[in-house]
């Protein structure tokens, strides 16, 4: 599922950072994935996919 449409991010895209680079909120995030910073409106949901995935580890 498309998480960030202006940069084409997925949800498994988001969720491999997290696991494999220890991201842990937002700003870490956009250290290795471009999004967020045309429309915004992924910034949320973004947040909701790095919680659900450090809770499922
Ligand atoms: Fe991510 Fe627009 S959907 S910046």
């Amino acid at each position: 599922m498309y998480v960030c449409m202006c940069y084409g991010i997925t949800d498994k895209s988001i969720a491999s950072v997290v696991k494999n680079q220890g991201v842990g909120n937002i700003r870490e995030l956009r250290q290795h994935l471009e999004l967020g910073d045309q429309c915004g409106k992924c910034i949320q949901m973004a947040q909701e996919v790095i919680d659900s995935t450090i809770i499922d580890d």
